[in-house]
């Protein structure tokens, strides 16, 4: 076989080729990292198409803000592509710990350009408060660049998210973050959603707004729905535009132009795959999509442009709102979890619910999203325990099954199946680099990447930038 390889290879035409798979091999790997090691590596000025995108692998909060931070210190601009201030993102840069709802998680990193782009539906209220909260703490927010193709979250959708909340019974609750995002998806689909660019003149603006608002007290009103008082939230939501229009900005054409100079372009997802609208658990979903696909048509960034895919999976699960949850803990175990990994909403503050890690769904989310690279975080989170579950398949009935059930039907009622790992009962806080990791939390790892078939790029052992490496 190996010499039947040599003969081959030995053919101009066929060791040419070779040659060219074993660059597409390399510059797939480069591109995977930032353009400046591809510079460096070879010595001449090529630009690779290099953009990665980053997403949770589980239910949200796997730490994806942190992941982005980290990488930040890589990358050219990074870009926001959906969901909204339903997103709750944590960095900590050794001195301070800052949690951010819309803007992209890179804007701690001084002089990295942050957009939010086509796919987020933004709140301008909450935007310019946040924009308020980063200056107030010294961090520059003029580079900030807001998608003119955004749908905005208007006053209403908040109060219709309410309404409905609050008036589902039983398992037609969702348990929503009440920030207006289903609705305002809602009215994009229904095309009657307001865009970013209608800021721009202001009297366009003003006449879609009370339309949109005027249509909503005579719809939702008569049924019990939230009168809304328009002057007061006009005024509130045209104080909000007039801070925003200088940002508006046409992110397609800068976020291209970007990737086509060369420029390293990090894409931060929100959310994670469970809660995206097609792949997720479905109602109890969000409403955008989460997963890397989301990242084109969030962007307006064409697929082919895409290098990397990176997975932020949380060494164990936690999910907040409704829905199923297969290895969920109600138990002392759990709440070991939850003290331990602070897992409270960094957006509503709830509880987080907390279990142990679900492969099964892992491998399906791996899969739907095309992980190049995980990032596993909170694995300091599991220092103390004697043992560690991870579920590598479900029970249902007398069935036991490794594929990941399409309908919440099933997902409700399937029961774990657990394989049993050992603890390390060692602190991997202040640990640097894999080969100083205790050998079974190693093992811990490793496992995990076998099982959702996918290979660990970065490990993170506390919420600090620093206390993260790569592998
Ligand atoms: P995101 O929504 O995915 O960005 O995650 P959140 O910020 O909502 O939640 C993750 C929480 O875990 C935050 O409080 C982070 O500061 C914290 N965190 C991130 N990575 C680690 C880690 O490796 N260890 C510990 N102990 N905490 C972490
Ligand atoms: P990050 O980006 C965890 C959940 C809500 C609810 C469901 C629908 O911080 O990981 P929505 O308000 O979006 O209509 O609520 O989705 N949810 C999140 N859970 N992390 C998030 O964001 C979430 N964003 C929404 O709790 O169950
Ligand atoms: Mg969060």
């Amino acid at each position: 076989m190996f010499n039947l390889i040599l003969e081959l290879i030995s053919f101009p035409e066929i060791s040419f080729f070779v040659l060219i798979l074993i660059f597409l091999k390399l510059a797939r790997l480069v591109a995977a990292f930032p353009v400046s090691w591809g510079l460096s590596l070879f010595n001449v000025k090529v630009f690779i198409m290099s953009v990665s995108v980053l997403v949770g692998v589980q239910w949200g909060d796997e730490g994806k803000g942190k992941i982005i931070d980290v990488l930040t210190k890589d990358a050219g601009m990074v870009v926001r592509f959906q969901g909204g201030n339903n997103a709750g993102h944590t960095v900590e840069n050794g001195k301070e710990h800052f949690v951010l709802h819309l803007i992209p998680s890179g804007i701690l990193r001084q002089g990295v350009p942050c957009v939010i782009a086509n796919g987020v539906v933004v709140d301008p209220v909450e935007l310019v408060k946040e924009m308020n909260m980063l200056t107030a703490r010294g961090v520059d927010v003029s580079g900030i660049q807001l998608g003119t193709r955004c749908q905005l979250i208007m006053p209403w959708h908040k109060l219709i998210d309410a309404f409905r909340e609050d008036n589902a019974k039983g398992e037609k609750k969702i348990g929503t973050t009440k920030r207006g995002i289903g609705p305002a998806y809602c009215s994009k689909a229904e095309r009657t959603g307001i865009r970013g660019i209608e800021m721009a003149d202001a009297a366009r603006f003003e006449k879609r707004f009370r339309e949109e608002a005027d249509a909503y007290n005579k719809m939702y009103v008569p049924f019990g729905g939230e009168k809304l008082d328009v002057e007061a939230a006009w005024k509130e939501v045209s104080a909000a535009a007039d801070v925003l229009r200088p940002y508006l900005t046409d992110t397609v054409v800068t976020v291209n132009e970007a990737n086509r100079k060369g420029v390293h372009v990090l894409l931060e997802g929100a959310q994670g795959a469970f809660l995206d609208i097609d792949h997720g658990t479905y109602p109890y979903v969000t409403s955008s999509n989460t997963t890397s696909g989301g990242a084109c048509t969030g962007t307006g960034l064409a697929p082919r442009t895409i290098s990397c895919v990176w997975g932020v999976l949380k060494a164990y699960s936690t999910r907040v709102g409704e829905g199923p949850f297969p290895t969920e803990l109600d138990n002392a175990e759990g709440e070991f979890l939850r003290q331990k990994g602070g897992e409270f909403g960094a957006t509503t503050g709830r509880p987080r619910r907390c279990g142990w890690l679900d492969a099964v769904s892992c491998r399906h989310s791996c899969l739907v999203n095309g992980v190049d690279y995980l990032a596993i975080t909170k694995l300091d989170v599991l220092d103390d325990l004697d043992e560690i579950k991870i579920c590598t398949a479900y029970r249902i009935g007398d069935k036991v099954v490794t594929g990941f059930p399409e309908d919440v039907y099933d997902l409700n009622r399937v029961e774990p199946v657990y394989e049993t790992m050992p603890g390390w009962k060692t602190s991997t806080t202040g640990v640097l680099a894999w080969n100083d990791l205790p050998e079974n939390a190693q093992k811990y790892l490793l496992r995990i990447a076998e099982l959702v078939d996918s290979k660990i790029g970065i490990v993170s052992v506390g919420p600090d930038r620093a206390q993260t490496f790569r592998v």
